[in-house]
């Protein structure tokens, strides 16, 4: 049982002192790797380990295929401005290899979950000689995964899984106790630019969560243009999260007087605290309209935009 922090109990400095000291005892001498992803977890979690262990903290960023547009570049300039050196690791083949011919939501999931820990991690682990992954695991992400609504690609002692036996490496979670809004408060208070703790969530398992039906390199280059549109023009909403979702059926629509068998986005924009609940943003249907115009102006193949205007319970935040 995890002892939740509430954002109104946390006291940050208290929390990153004692994080510190945690992760101090916790993985001894020798060198320990995290990898950051950007958001605002992974982000979080890179500041405090780097504070407990400066450079004994190895940071990798895996390149997986299929992150945001430039989210690489952006992540290393970010970092490096913050003193804290990141690798990137290319592993875009082993993702995509991983991915090909899924559909099924958990399943996709799970192949994402096991790429990522057992063969790129476990490798750049066993050539490093560390012994410990740091990584941003909040509690939303185990509820969710315990109550089986879906499974978190981060989640496994709660699951009956040993990371030490199922992928070789032991694994360090120092923000668990906490929810989106206090890891923000924490973010913030390592010196984190608000670029970076303010930041929309995005979820593990990327845009692959965002294409419904088979996640190839194709149909991510269509949600990631999609990505960079609404992230574009929904930034001063002021909403909790909103993202774009590649359906897998097609409709007929028409460009330049023929019939064009096309895509379908799906626009999400939600109100929230912490993701367990969450209600559509109320929208001018002027941006609803620019956003359409943009979308299927910019991206070939996309002859049609909805706005989903459902809430979570029954939706999740998420499409897959
Ligand atoms: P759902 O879709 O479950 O999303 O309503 C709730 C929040 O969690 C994010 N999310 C994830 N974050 N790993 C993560 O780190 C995951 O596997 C994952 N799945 C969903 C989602 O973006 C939303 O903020």
């Amino acid at each position: 049982m995890i002892t939740e922090i509430t954002a109104q109990e946390l006291n940050t400095d208290r929390f990153i002192e004692e994080k510190v000291r945690e992760i101090q005892a916790g993985v001894g001498d020798g060198m320990t790797i995290n990898a950051l992803s950007g958001g605002v977890d992974s982000s979080t979690v890179t500041m405090l380990g780097h504070r407990a262990l400066g450079n004994r903290l190895k940071t990798v960023f895996i390149d997986n295929g299929i992150m945001r547009e430039g989210e690489p570049e952006q992540v290393v300039g970010f970092f490096g401005k913050l003193g804290v050196t990141v690798e990137v690791v290319d592993a875009r083949k082993e993702f995509f290899a991983a991915l090909k011919g899924i559909t099924d939501p958990e399943v996709k999931r799970e192949a994402i979950t096991q790429t990522f820990y057992k063969d790129v991690f476990g490798k750049i682990v066993r050539e490093s000689g560390a012994k410990c992954l740091l990584q941003g695991t909040i509690l939303t992400d185990v509820d969710e995964t315990v109550a089986g609504i879906k499974r978190q690609h981060n989640v496994f002692e709660q699951l009956g899984i040993d990371p030490q036996q199922a992928f070789g490496y032991r694994i360090i979670e120092p923000l668990i106790q906490l929810r989106k809004d206090s890891v923000r408060k924490v973010g913030k208070a390592l010196g984190l630019p608000a670029d970076l703790f303010d930041r929309i969530p995005f979820p593990g398992p990327a845009l692959a969560a965002r294409v419904i039906g088979e996640v190839t390199p194709e149909r991510i280059d269509i949600v990631r243009k999609a990505t960079a549109i609404v992230e574009h023009l929904l930034k001063d909403t002021g909403a909790f999260q909103y993202m774009a979702i590649l359906h897998e059926d097609r409709v007929t629509g028409m460009r330049d007087g023929k019939r064009e068998f096309g895509c379908q986005i799906e626009v999400r924009c939600w109100n929230s605290v912490d993701a367990r609940t969450a209600s559509p943003t109320r929208l001018s249907f002027d941006l609803l309209e620019e956003l359409a115009r943009k979308i299927t102006d910019n991206i070939p193949g996309v002859v049609s935009v909805t706005y989903n205007v459902a809430s979570k319970p029954p939706s999740t935040l998420e499409a897959v």
